[in-house]
């Protein structure tokens, strides 16, 4: 059984992951990845909080499956999950993924997981619940997810400092998946306030130096914008 605080993950505490799930369309299955955060409830367990308007929530509702990526380059959070509008955001390639293979009560199972995880946490929902959150854009529906490790992996030990750039980098990909939403909704005053704030970030992560991963993000955030 996997002890996560073996892992260096700590109870209470928010990590942000890639979680890779099942889609199906036209009865063909294929990977979806998206960046989503978890919190790590005790030793065994820990939450997943989708949105009911992603992917990822209607694949772990299908399969009650998903994969946990741990991830050092932060361009790969920007590529998962700022896709789908027009151009080139098509996700994650199918080359990047690999598959974990389980048999339960004479079934046999998938989950894919992608191979620059440095440590992937494969999972079972035990529990789900539903939430309404309150935010800028109104009531939002989501379902909270109890999951239960049911394999685990660790390709190597992740040395990651923390870097202020690339947290900023993340909250612009985090940032640029609501400008979509404001867009959407043509709330004007909210895309403006979220686009100022992400050129902001983007202001002050110039200053903190060149980091290639962080670019790179940058790059696909700013194309993003650009095709909204
Ligand atoms: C760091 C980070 C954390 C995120 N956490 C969540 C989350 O906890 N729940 C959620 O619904 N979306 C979250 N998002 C937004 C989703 O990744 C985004 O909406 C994505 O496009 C959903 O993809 P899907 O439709 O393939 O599931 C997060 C985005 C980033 C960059």
């Amino acid at each position: 059984m996997v002890d996560l605080q073996d892992y260096g993950l700590n109870q209470e505490c928010l990590y942000e992951v890639l979680a890779c799930t099942i889609s199906k369309k036209d009865e063909i299955k294929y990977p979806n990845t998206a960046s989503m955060g978890i919190r790590v409830l005790d030793d065994k367990s820990i939450k997943i909080k989708p949105y009911h308007n992603t992917q990822t929530h209607k694949n772990i509702i299908e399969y009650g499956r998903v994969s946990l990526n741990f991830i050092d380059d932060v361009a790969l959070f920007a590529q998962a999950s700022l896709k789908e509008i027009k151009g080139d955001f098509s996700g994650i390639p199918i080359e990047d993924y690999l598959y974990y293979n389980y048999h339960y009560r004479g079934e046999g199972y998938n989950i894919p997981y992608l191979k620059q995880a440095w440590m992937v946490l494969f999972c079972n929902v035990v529990k789900e619940t539903q939430i309404v959150k309150q935010d800028n854009f109104g009531n939002i529906d989501l379902t909270e997810f109890e999951l239960e490790i049911i394999h685990s992996t660790k390709e190597r030990e992740s040395f990651k400092l923390y870097n202020r750039a690339e947290n900023l980098a993340l909250e612009c990909i985090i940032l640029a998946t609501r400008l979509k939403i404001a867009k959407k909704k043509n709330d004007n005053m909210l895309y403006l306030k979220i686009e100022t704030k992400i050129k902001d970030y983007i202001e002050m992560i110039t200053k903190f130096g060149r980091n290639s991963s962080v670019l790179r993000a940058l790059n696909i955030v700013k194309d993003y914008i650009k095709l909204l």
